[in-house]
């Protein structure tokens, strides 16, 4: 389905080719005026000048020429020359009625559909996931969910962080606790014990530990440095542990995940790119871009602009594998193996170094020619001190501990409200799960990426506002209000040409969600989304205001109404799921 303005500009484009105008001119827009019209053509003033008349007279040869047509209610050259356009109210009624059973809301999928990857969450293994991975997670999730509905062959990649020093530095630590274990030991044969010989507690415990300590102690430090290639070159005791690792972390960031309404095609990181690492560094060698430099092998980085660039690190002098050399071999591997069109990451905005090398060296090397890959970076969040957010004690915040801030703001919002005496505590404990989780994402998917935001979970949780509370909120009364109609016998009918300017405008936002999306796809920014869902929960509170649903005596404006709700809560819904957000039923 068009939308309102393209179905506008196709009818001036018809009047424009019999008057023999550059069809480039005859464009539509949405009215930044609408207390004077809905939409406006502006065309007759840069036609006027090639032309050399009054940009008025060209407005009313423009307005002559349109063929005749049930689309424009009224149409009208106004000084010095622009064309103010108003659809007929039965135009708008039945391009309505087509959203009543439209699980794409008017939006058709693309004609060309491409392979791509998002690459979102990079959450280290043995590490806790951070506020910085929560902005990953979040947006790509996002972005993912906006891709595969227009249509693309979408994949999500968690990208784990699993194959840096922070592995050689956990093997060091179990190495200097259970120095007795089989894994340790390069002539032990058997098989390795199926229990990891650690937990998740103990881990959160010695990656710290170690990582502090082999600051101060360069011995320790190099014992770590040693297990990382260790690693890497394929120690099997080492690369059983490694898998303990990994299994124990996962268990964890799993639950994180799926509390945050996240999951993932590939569960692929750093570790499971070494296999395409001997092939990427042949290639980036024989593509003649690389040379040794102390016996590390480095690339020059074609300039940004004026601005030299730092070379990328490819083997580290010992032949360790840097970040740079993971990245570069999963981009071997998503273009060989995944046939990727398109990646996309997710990923700090203070990474954009790392990227711009890793994308030269991909392209100059031949790993990536034809491959479009786009560094969607973000912000910092903040604390009310305008600095990174921190704990109370001055320490990086964990998922789990935000995750639990959220649910908890949500649930004394709840109490504060008065629900708790319509709901028992499992239900309200259910309920501020999905609207505090939503609280935290809404807020973030509602500044563009590029922005720093300030961490406020009071602000986020509130009721009222542009807020993800509030949004699920409006959705839940739309529910209750169609619920009590349905008791009281009344049913959705046939939307009828409006009579109120409320609801004008309320079918006039519901036709902006196709280009909300599309923007949003286009720029990889959910905001616009977010701009969107508020704009339709607005002019739906301005519509409930002046149009009282229940109470209304004409059955058939009624009906007609009652529809105009379901197609809101469907869009806000389908608009939920696009941004990953959960409603409760009741709230
Ligand atoms: N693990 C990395 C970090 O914590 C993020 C990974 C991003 N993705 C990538 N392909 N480099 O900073």
């Amino acid at each position: 389905m068009l939308t309102f303005e393209q179905q506008l500009t196709g009818l001036i484009q018809q009047s424009f080719k019999a008057l023999n105008f550059d069809e480039k001119f005859g464009k539509v827009v949405i009215s930044n005026r609408p207390e004077l019209c809905q939409f406006q053509c502006n065309a007759a003033m840069p036609l006027a000048k090639i032309a050399k008349k009054a940009p008025i007279e060209i407005a009313k040869e423009i307005i002559a020429n349109i063929p005749e047509n049930d689309i424009i209610g009224s149409i009208e050259a106004v000084m010095p020359g622009f064309i103010n356009i108003n659809l007929t109210t039965e135009f708008l009624a039945s391009q309505t009625q087509n959203l009543v059973n439209d699980k794409r809301q008017g939006l058709a999928k693309t004609k060309n559909p491409k392979k791509s990857i998002i690459d979102y969450c990079g959450a280290n293994i043995a590490k806790s996931m951070h506020v910085g991975h929560l902005r990953a997670t979040i947006i790509g999730e996002s972005i993912k969910r906006i891709s595969k509905f227009i249509g693309d062959d979408a994949l999500g990649d968690i990208h784990l962080g699993d194959w840096g020093t922070q592995m050689g530095m956990v093997i060091t630590a179990v190495k200097e606790q259970q120095p007795e274990l089989p894994y340790f030991d390069e002539s032990f044969e058997g098989e390795y014990p199926k229990q990891a010989p650690f937990t998740i507690k103990d881990l959160g415990v010695m990656y710290p530990d170690i990582s502090g300590r082999s600051k101060e102690d360069e011995g320790l430090k190099e014992e770590c440095r040693k297990a990382t290639v260790e690693l890497q070159s394929g120690r099997k005791g080492y690369r059983a542990l490694w898998q303990h690792i990994v299994d124990v972390t996962m268990v964890e960031l799993k639950a994180d995940l799926a509390d945050l309404n996240v999951d993932f095609d590939l569960w692929l990181g750093e570790a499971s790119s070494d296999a395409f690492v001997p092939a990427t560094v042949e290639q980036v060698k024989a593509s003649g871009v690389s040379r040794v430099s102390d016996g590390a092998t480095i690339v020059d980085v074609t300039p940004q602009g004026k601005h030299e660039v730092t070379p990328l690190m490819l083997l580290k002098s010992d032949g360790a594998v840097v970040y740079a050399t993971t990245d570069l071999a999963t981009i071997k591997e998503r273009v060989d193996e995944f046939k990727a069109q398109e990646i996309v990451y997710v990923v700090d905005g203070r990474q954009s170094l790392h990227f711009y090398q890793v994308f030269d060296v991909a392209k100059r090397s031949g790993i990536a020619t034809d491959t479009n890959m786009i560094h969607a970076g973000f912000g910092t969040v903040n604390g009310k001190d305008g600095k990174p957010f921190k704990t109370r004690s001055g320490g990086i915040l964990k998922l789990r501990d935000l995750i639990n801030m959220g649910k908890q703001a949500a649930f004394d919002k709840m109490v504060e409200a008065g629900r708790g005496d319509v709901f028992n505590e499992e239900e309200m404990k259910e309920i501020a799960q999905k609207v505090g989780v939503s609280a935290i994402k809404f807020a973030d998917l509602m500044n563009h990426r590029s922005a720093n935001y300030i961490f406020d979970i009071e602000k986020f949780v509130q009721f009222e506002g542009k807020t993800g509370p509030y949004l699920l909120y409006t959705d839940v009364r739309i529910h209750s209000m169609l619920a009590k109609a349905s008791e009281a016998g009344l049913k959705a009918g046939t939307i009828i040409p409006a009579t109120t300017d409320s609801e004008i405008n309320l079918m006039l936002t519901l036709d902006k969600f196709k280009t909300a999306i599309s923007k949003a796809y286009d720029d990889k920014a959910p905001n616009v989304i977010c701009d969107h869902a508020f704009a339709l929960t607005q002019a739906y509170a301005r519509f409930y205001n002046d149009c009282h649903i229940l109470n209304e005596k004409d059955s058939a404006k009624q009906a007609s109404w009652l529809a105009l709700s379901t197609i809101v809560a469907k869009q806000l819904e389908l608009i939920f799921e696009l941004l990953g957000l959960q409603v409760p039923d009741k709230m």
